[in-house]
């Protein structure tokens, strides 16, 4: 979910509604905005998209403070009652949450059996209660930090009250929130992006801090009631950098825009001789680990795999992948000297969060990639190292990948030379080779939607098959196949799928095999003629030098250990025509968020 507020002297309406657009890739199962003019607040909210909740807003309602909600729904179904502001019984609060409240059960009946409730939503619960409390005599800001003090979970908030017309009380812990500063005007926002359009002057604010927002002024307090005060600082996203331009969808402009992110990369981790270069306490604490741990979700697990490689036949260092929320359930035995890297696009997920913050009352030391400097997950790790891609706003990841992947390399590279062990690769021509191979597989496009056409156009299902890099480049090649297009799809290692799922195999049934890497070519193709056999439709993406005959796509050569960077565009790009193809919402698949800040 994400949420906006303004308070100042132009119509909220319009910039809380463009607000929560650029929020739309946290959730959009439904959408709101509570305005108010002097007591009089009106609440309009929406099942569905921002485009659906514009039409409901009455654009003659003069006002200029507000705030608004695009939902991801946890608790309770997306329906008009669930969507949000919430308003408490009398009308007198009216409250945006994005989090969860993990003890909203145990406080209604602690505190609100008399009230009837709207909503299946853990959130009315906190809107209850401040009125509850204010009910009993505590003025709002006391009743506020009241209901704080009781909540068990997360919370990015934004609260209205009608008797108290000159403010948005705000409060947040684990879910991230910034407040927007502006000449005679101040905003609230999830993510800077949002209100890049009225101000791009941010102040983060912390977990328990509580802050009163007004015009002219904004409070930080910690929950304690002490001032904080803490320096502002420059949002540095270039507004043009969000906007789709002539692209048909943000994916296929961020597919697109994979060589360039490639080249921000190479430039961005060089040194004034050429050299590739990273942070020296950062080469440091991946050299005194005796073990690197690889925390992340979704894309940035995929990309996680890809990286342990690097570590491992580069660097020499052992590394583990783990999914972020098992691993916070389930911790393995850690090493003596573990490293924890988190790989995030967003650096928001609260899932990874979960683990950071875990492994660091652990006394252990983490590094976290991401594309977001001072998202979350960069603030509370030790280290970061920034991915330089570019905003990413479809929900589906690729240019973060292919940057985490490069960054990785870069990585592990450094270490190694840094041992002085002789990786045998020249990194910084091989990266370069993979920049034009992007291209190159962009430039056939259309062969890609062919693809997608020839093999996808009314199939249930579709296997990836790889083996060793090939096998990690599948399991995201139909990551994002199922995710945009919801075909069912699975990457499979080629030599398991005889072990069990090949009876899915029938006759016509896509089987997607790709063949880069040389150790495992003919093992791949062996497995090619077992689903052929049983009458699978195969398609072969092969990599030049190791292509035979009849291959489907044969993507440059590159260094095979990279090629998962090129291969991979082929899998988005037929992801992304096959998703086109069925008419399917490909920047906003159904029951997805990019950003997910809840657990
Ligand atoms: C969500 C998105 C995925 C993404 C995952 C991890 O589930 O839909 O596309 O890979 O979160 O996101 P992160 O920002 O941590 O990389």
């Amino acid at each position: 979910c994400g949420i906006v507020g303004y308070i100042g002297t132009e119509d909220a309406k319009e910039i809380l509604l463009k607000g929560l657009e650029k929020l739309e890739y946290r959730g959009y199962d439904s959408a709101g905005i509570a305005v108010r003019n002097g007591e009089d607040v009106r609440v309009y909210k929406e099942k569905g998209r921002i485009a659906e909740l514009r039409k409901v807003v009455d654009s003659n309602f003069e006002t200029s403070t507000g705030i608004g909600h695009t939902r991801w729904a946890t608790h309770g179904v997306p329906n008009h009652e669930n969507s949000h502001p919430h308003q408490s019984e009398s009308g007198r609060f009216t409250l945006v949450h994005n989090g969860v409240i993990e003890n909203y059960e145990q406080l209604r009946e602690e505190y609100l059996t008399g009230v009837t409730f709207k909503s299946d939503t853990d959130t009315e619960i906190i809107v209850q209660l401040v009125e509850h409390f204010s009910k009993e005599g505590l003025d709002t800001e006391a009743a506020f930090v009241k209901v704080l003090k009781l909540l068990h979970g997360s919370y990015a908030l934004g609260l209205l009250d009608t008797e108290n017309p000159d403010a948005i009380y705000v409060a947040k812990n684990k879910s991230p929130l910034l407040v927007g500063l502006g000449d005679g005007f101040n905003v609230i926002a999830s993510d800077a992006m949002a209100m890049l359009q009225v101000t791009d002057t941010y102040t983060e604010l912390h977990d328990g801090e509580v802050v009163l927002v007004t015009k002219e002024n904004v409070e930080i307090k910690d929950i304690e009631g002490n001032v904080i005060t803490r320096e502002p600082y420059k949002a540095e996203i270039d507004a043009s950098d969000i906007e789709k331009g002539t692209y048909a969808h943000y994916m296929l402009k961020e597919i697109n825009e994979q060589p360039a992110a490639m080249r921000n990369i190479i430039q961005e981790y060089q040194d004034e001789n050429g050299n590739l270069k990273i942070d020296e306490d950062i080469i440091k604490a991946v050299r005194e680990a005796d073990r690197v741990y690889i925390v992340a979700c979704g894309t940035s697990f995929n990309a996680g795999l890809v990286g342990k490689e690097y570590l491992e036949k580069w660097a020499g260092i052992p590394t583990e992948v783990h999914v972020a929320s098992e691993f916070v359930y389930n911790m393995p035995l850690l090493s003596k000297k573990p490293l924890f890297i988190f790989i995030s696009q967003s650096g928001e997920t609260a899932d990874s969060r979960a683990v950071l913050v875990a492994i660091k009352a652990l006394g252990h030391t983490a590094l976290t990639i991401t594309n977001v400097a001072g998202s979350t997950l960069s603030r509370e790790a030790d280290h970061t190292l920034i991915l330089h891609a570019g905003p990413e706003i479809a929900v589906a990841s690729t240019k973060a990948y292919t940057a985490q992947i490069a960054v990785l390399s870069i990585l592990a590279q450094v270490a190694a030379q840094d041992a002085g062990i002789d990786t045998g690769i020249d990194l910084l021509p091989e990266l370069a080779k993979v920049t034009s191979a992007i291209t190159t597989v962009i430039d056939d496009a259309e062969l890609m939607e062919k693809i997608a056409t020839d093999f996808l156009e009314t199939t249930r299902n579709c296997f990836f098959i790889g083996r060793t890099m090939d096998y990690y480049v599948g399991v995201e090649g139909a990551l994002k196949l199922k995710e945009i297009s919801y075909i069912q799809a699975e990457g499979f290692a080629g030599g398991e799928l005889k072990h069990g799922t090949i009876a899915l195999i029938e006759e016509g049934t896509p089987v997607i095999a790709l063949a880069t890497q040389e150790g495992v070519n003919l093992s791949i193709r062996g497995n090619v003629k077992e689903v052929v056999a049983r009458g699978a439709n195969p398609c072969i993406i092969s990599m030049d030098g190791l292509n035979q005959e009849g291959d489907t796509y044969v993507i440059p050569h590159v260094h095979e250990m990279l090629a998962p960077l090129v291969s991979v565009v082929t899998t988005q790009l037929i992801a992304y025509y096959a998703a086109l193809h069925r008419g399917a919402d490909v920047d906003k698949p159904r029951n997805l968020a990019k950003s997910v800040t809840v657990e």
